[in-house]
């Protein structure tokens, strides 16, 4: 039964928590699930800016940082203590692995051009991206996407189950749908993601929780913007002829979080201009 109010608010009465909104993709979904009657819980890393924004969009702020599943567990403890029930969950909490590197823009753009004279038939010069690629690096991807999407579900389905109803969305990539050159880790890690989802999915479907995935292609946020001279190229190859905004992003997580989704589980939304074209 579709729970719109009278006002035709598609998440009227629903609890959302959503990690890593203090800002980008993470901020513009709550503020869409806001407009939209959803009462948010917004996570990140740090409790300063997660309370900023969610003093802003007028939510409850939780800190918690997704790769460690002891500061999930504590995160959740929390989480319960602020709502009786959690309807939806976004598991958004990402990185680029760029983060705090100051010649990581330079690396990026180096790797680009190696592998596109490479690729157009010149001698190979020099590394790969995946030689370069530290075991931290490797680690800290895959348990900040794949750990951490795990740990948040894991917990949120000690509350789901026994509602018996929830609504999980986790954030993959266009990345984790076809594979990029310099990018092994990330892909690896959103490709993970996406599997996990499907499986996951058809566990708890018969307790009415249903699970989805958005993947989205190139996104104007704090993550992407950094690669500003990668943007023409980015352009170049996304048939609409743009980056998306985080509103793109947040308007398929309002429709997968809302009833009018309610056929849809184990499925992969992907927002993407064009660059992937699926199904
Ligand atoms: N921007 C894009 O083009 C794009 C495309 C595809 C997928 N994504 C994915 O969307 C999600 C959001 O990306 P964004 O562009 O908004 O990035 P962003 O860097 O602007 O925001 C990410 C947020 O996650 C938080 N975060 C990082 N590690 C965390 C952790 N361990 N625990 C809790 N919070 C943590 C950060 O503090 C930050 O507030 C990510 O999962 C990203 O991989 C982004």
């Amino acid at each position: 039964m579709p729970t719109n109010d009278t006002n035709g608010r598609r998440l009227a009465g629903k609890t959302a928590l959503i990690t890593g909104a203090a800002r980008g993709l993470g901020r513009a979904i709550a503020q869409r699930f806001v407009d939209e009657g959803a009462q948010v819980i917004i996570n990140d890393l740090n409790i300063a800016p997660a309370q900023a924004t969610a003093d802003s969009l007028g939510g409850q702020a939780v800190a918690g940082d997704v790769a460690d599943s002891a500061s999930v567990a504590r995160m959740f403890e929390q989480v319960a203590d602020m709502t009786e029930r959690l309807d939806i969950l976004v598991n958004n909490a990402g990185i680029s692995g760029l983060e705090g590197d100051n010649n990581a823009q330079q690396r990026v753009l180096d790797n680009v051009e190696r592998m596109q004279r490479a690729a157009a038939g010149e001698p190979p010069t020099g590394d790969t991206g995946t030689m370069e690629l530290s075991d931290d690096d490797w680690h800290r991807m895959l348990g900040v996407h794949l750990n951490g999407t795990f740990f948040c579900c894991r917990e949120a389905l000690k509350l789901m189950n026994p509602q018996r109803s929830g609504n999980i969305i986790n954030m993959g990539s266009i990345m984790g749908t076809f594979g990029r050159g310099g990018g092994t880790a990330y892909c690896a890690a959103k490709a993970g993601i996406l599997g996990f989802t499907r499986s996951l999915a058809h566990e708890v479907v018969g307790y009415n929780i249903r699970v989805n995935a958005i993947a989205p292609g190139w996104i104007h946020t704090d993550m992407t913007d950094p690669l500003a001279p990668m943007h023409p190229m980015l352009k170049a190859a996304t048939p609409m002829g743009r980056l998306g905004d985080a509103d793109d992003i947040a308007w398929a997580a309002v429709y997968l979080a809302s009833e009018e989704a309610k056929f849809m589980t184990g499925q992969t939304l992907s927002p993407n201009g064009g660059w992937y074209m699926s199904q």
